[in-house]
């Protein structure tokens, strides 16, 4: 990962030069004298206007005195009207151009400080790079971006911009780390010690274990892990950053997550075609802690707790069958029909305690819980449910500003009855029609009249194309969404 640093606009001599262009704008004006109009000339051949999201790359430009090795030139669309999310996106455009360079400038001419240092954000998002078990990569593959200066005006605001926007990312790269970490190294118990680092940021951090939570009664979380070598493990992470503890502290926000570390379907088991992608079944986990450490990081303002439950699907003799009774931790009971529906076995668990124990304000929950969510909605938008319109239009908008796009599904009795069982308080199945919507309400049994928002994320998780600021693989869908719902609605 490159090092940033902001500096007064000066022409650099060596290295590439990024130049973020407006629609209908010149680029840099010394930059274009320094190489005879040759820029000027060589974006007219290209056709570059500066249209978004449109690049041009200019190899070994003739600038007497310097050496520059390429212009990177990156369209910002229509002047006055560059956004957050449009200036990080600009960033995760040029990183894309620059992986075979060691130093670069950026000239974020015309920006605020705060929009160049959301191009300093969207270069490191898109710069992040999973290589822990690549042992044999030669040197000419691997990308070389050591250095990123940005050049502004106004280096203390820029500076100032930055430091949260760099705790955010943080946790996007713990978030994708996990996701992307593989089954058999990040279990339960191990993605739990990885949560115990967040301490280091002031986080408190219990991890409480089987044994714990047969006391708390999590018969249906338990239910799910009976089949794994690996114990299970609920992780409650606590943020205590509006101040005051104790009884008089403000409610905190309440985040859960899915941690399925894997997702074999248990008993009834998956097709082997695509079960590795199984592994990221952790991601709703995955970005409850690094939601956590994002705002831990950059000290946010805001009382939050972040609970993870953390389970491996498994089939074998210890499995849960088909036909199971569970009791939930809220006493009510289910019957298992399906053993692949186990997200919300343990989302009931954690949901119920974590409302019983905080009494939060709101509960956001973030699940890869259903297929049917992606045949809903494809790649494109998570769905979300919710039973308060004023917390599903602050995640519309969140989701709007960030780029993690939302899109909300109802909710409603007559799905609630496709989970009604004859034996139990519920069945873990309503078929086939609405499945995600039936596997929210399922959720939804476990909230007590409380404000809460259900995420399904399943489609949001992992992606298998490059976009903007999201290198291909782990995404962290839903870390910078909720960083910005707190950020924009919940801090002092
Ligand atoms: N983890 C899966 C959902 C999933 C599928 C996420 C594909 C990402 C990609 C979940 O545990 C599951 O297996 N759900 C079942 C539910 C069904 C048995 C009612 C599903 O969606 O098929
Ligand atoms: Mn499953
Ligand atoms: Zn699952």
């Amino acid at each position: 990962m490159p090092d940033f640093a902001f500096a007064k606009p000066a022409l650099p001599r060596t290295g590439a030069l990024v130049l973020l262009i407006a629609e209908g704008e010149a680029p840099w004006q010394a930059a274009d004298t320094a190489a005879g109009g040759g820029i000027v000339r060589a974006l007219k051949a290209a056709e570059f206007t500066g249209k978004k999201g449109q690049t041009c790359t200019i190899l070994a430009p003739a600038m007497p005195g310097g050496t520059i090795s390429r212009i990177v030139a990156v369209g910002l669309g229509k002047a006055g009207e560059v956004t957050r999310l449009g200036a990080e996106e600009a960033g995760g455009a040029a990183a894309a151009l620059l992986a075979r360079e060691e130093h670069a400038t950026v000239a974020a001419q015309g920006l605020t400080p705060g929009l160049a240092a959301s191009v300093a954000t969207g270069m490191a998002l898109r710069a992040w790079r999973f290589d822990r078990y690549r042992t044999t990569e030669k040197e000419t593959d691997k990308p070389k971006l050591a250095k990123v200066t940005v050049l502004t005006e106004d280096l203390a605001a820029a500076r100032a911009a930055h430091a949260p926007m760099a705790a955010v990312v943080d946790g996007v790269f713990l978030t994708r780390e996990l996701v992307a970490e593989p089954p058999n190294v990040l279990y339960p118990a191990e993605m739990a010690e990885r949560c115990k680092k967040l301490e280091a940021l002031g986080v408190k951090v219990e991890i409480l274990g089987p044994k714990e939570m047969k006391k708390l009664g999590f018969g249906a979380l338990l239910g799910v892990a009976q089949g794994s070598a690996h114990e299970p493990r609920m992780v409650v992470m606590q943020w205590h950053g509006a101040g005051g503890r104790g009884k008089g502290a403000a409610a905190p926000l309440a985040f859960v997550g899915k941690g399925v570390t894997f997702d074999t379907g248990g008993i009834s088991i998956k097709p082997a075609a695509g079960m590795e992608d199984m592994k990221w079944d952790m991601a709703g986990a995955g970005a409850v802690v690094g939601l956590m450490a994002a705002l831990a990081g950059r000290k946010a303002k805001v009382n939050a707790v972040g609970l993870v439950g953390l389970v491996e699907n498994m089939p074998s003799g210890t499995a849960q069958r088909p036909g199971d009774v569970v009791k939930t931790a809220s006493g009510q009971t289910v019957e298992v029909i399906n053993t692949d529906a186990e997200g919300r076995l343990v989302l009931a668990d954690v949901l119920w305690y974590c409302q019983e124990r905080f009494e939060p304000r709101f509960m956001i929950d973030l699940a890869t819980l259903t297929g049917a969510m992606i045949i809903a909605l494809g790649h494109e938008y998570a769905g979300f449910f919710s039973n308060d319109d004023t917390l599903s239009k602050q995640l519309h908008e969140a989701g709007e500003a960030t780029g993690e796009k939302m899109w909300r599904m109802p909710l409603g009795e007559a799905y609630d009855k496709q989970i009604k069982s004859d034996i139990a308080d519920m069945k873990n199945v309503g078929g086939r029609p609405g499945g995600a919507i039936t596997a929210a309400q399922f959720v939804q049994r476990f909230v007590n009249k409380k404000t809460w928002a259900h995420l399904d994320i399943a489609g949001m998780a992992w992606s298998s194309k490059d976009a903007p600021c999201v290198p291909k693989g782990a995404t962290a869908f839903g870390v910078r969404l909720l960083d910005r719902l707190v950020a924009d609605h919940y801090e002092k």
